[in-house]
């Protein structure tokens, strides 16, 4: 493989390693619960499979990176055989056969792409071509490293697989990747875009984003964008409409420029917010039913008849969830998934749950947006906690609806 010039490095493989705690973050916010084929071209040290098989642990991994003394050749040997390594060009045209794989057959693909300029090959047209994406630069061969790594991805992924990327912010940020924005945003779906303080590569300055998409994804026509900042917390997240964000997809802009102040925040509606009042443990030891995180049901709009009480039964110190009352579940990996509403009754509710009471003429829109694919993302996006996710009232409050 020829190198040209090379944008932000001075390394000719653009070799800059993503610290595990960004990996985390990026495989964290993909949101997948079990992938079958996770690929990484360009894998480097192995940084980004390596936290994703923290979490995935059934998956397979597919790694590949150009550089034969690259780390993650080892992995094999060392972790077994759900790994892969093959010291090939990530981007050669015939890449699917040379895995074992068909074009359009991976669940997921982590990448942190080289921030290099290849020299032109006439295969590239094709890689772009083929992922729709031959059209977004004037000149074909202006197009960097990071975006044909981005577009060989979509071509191994099977439709509504998610890609996890780190991007520089030319191609967030800069005016001349607008179409690119454009065309991943229209016949794709960006998910989730999280801006990275400066400074998170080592010997560089540059200022990259983890950016979340859905080969063909027809979800939220929204997008999630947070900030990570420089003490490791992630800002609350917004919501941006696909259309806005296709100037910027940077928090730090959109923050100023589109999200108004007018935005409804559940928070803006509620009237009482609380945690319940009983342990996991000490449920099991009382002789009446407690509602808790495990008493989900993914067909349960509403709790359950059997753990409705009556008024006599319960101490002035419980807390205890009326009708009307929103459930929130506080804690856990699928946190997102568990929200209901208490239909009749009162219900009393575990300290791993939240009680959200709103005010009646906004109750259904809130309960409603709360259960819907976009309020989901939210809620997974500002849940907090690497493996056992927790979300703050605080949080729960700030999100827009
Ligand atoms: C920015 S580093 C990322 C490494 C690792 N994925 C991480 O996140 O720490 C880019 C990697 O791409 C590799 N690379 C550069 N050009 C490549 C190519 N044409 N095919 C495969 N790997 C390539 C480099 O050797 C380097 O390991």
């Amino acid at each position: 493989m020829q190198l040209s010039h090379h944008a932000k490095t001075s390394d000719p493989l653009g070799r800059y390693y993503t610290e595990p705690k960004i990996g985390a973050l990026l495989v964290e916010a993909m949101g997948l619960p079990h992938p079958t084929t996770v690929l990484d071209l360009g894998s480097g040290d192995g940084s980004l499979v390596g936290e994703a098989a923290k979490i995935w642990t059934s998956a397979r991994f597919i790694t590949v990176d150009i550089d034969a003394n690259a780390a993650s050749s080892m992995l094999p040997n060392l972790r077994g055989s759900a790994f892969k390594h093959h010291t090939i060009d990530a981007l050669d045209i015939g890449l699917a056969a040379r895995l074992g794989l068909k074009w359009g057959e991976a669940d997921a693909a982590l990448c942190n792409p080289p921030y290099i300029r290849h020299k032109w090959k006439k295969q590239f047209a094709e890689i772009l071509e083929d992922a729709g994406l031959s059209h977004v630069l004037p000149r074909l061969g202006d197009v960097p490293a990071d975006l044909l790594f981005l577009a060989q991805n979509l071509r191994l992924l099977r439709t509504a697989g998610r890609l996890g990327l780190i991007l520089p912010d030319s191609i967030v940020s800069g005016e001349k990747f607008t179409v690119f924005r454009k065309t991943l945003i229209q016949e794709h779906s960006v998910e989730r875009v999280i801006e990275l303080p400066r400074r998170i590569f080592r010997n560089t300055d540059a200022k990259a984003y983890i950016v979340i998409v859905a080969k063909y994804g027809k979800g939220s026509d929204h997008i999630t964008v947070q900030r990570l900042e420089a003490d490791g917390i992630l800002s609350a997240p917004y919501l941006i409409p696909a259309a806005s964000a296709v100037k910027r997809f940077d928090y730090s802009y959109l923050a100023k420029n589109v999200v108004s102040n007018e935005t409804r925040k559940i928070g803006d509606e509620t009237i009482f917010i609380c945690r319940g009042s009983f342990s996991s443990s000490f449920r099991k030891s009382v002789g009446f039913p407690i509602f808790h995180t495990s008493d989900f049901s993914a067909d349960d709009v509403f709790v359950p008849s059997s753990f409705n009480l009556p008024k006599e039964c319960i101490a002035d110190s419980c807390v205890v969830a009326e009708p009307g009352d929103i459930l929130v579940a506080r804690v856990g990996r699928n946190l997102s998934q568990k929200v209901c509403m208490v239909r009749k009754g009162r219900v009393v509710i575990s300290d791993c749950l939240l009680l959200l009471r709103v005010n009646e003429g906004k109750r259904n829109n809130v309960f409603s947006f709360l259960r819907s694919s976009t309020g989901r993302l939210l809620l997974d996006a500002s849940a907090h906690g690497v493996g056992a996710k927790f979300i703050t009232t605080k949080s729960l409050l700030e999100l827009p609806f």
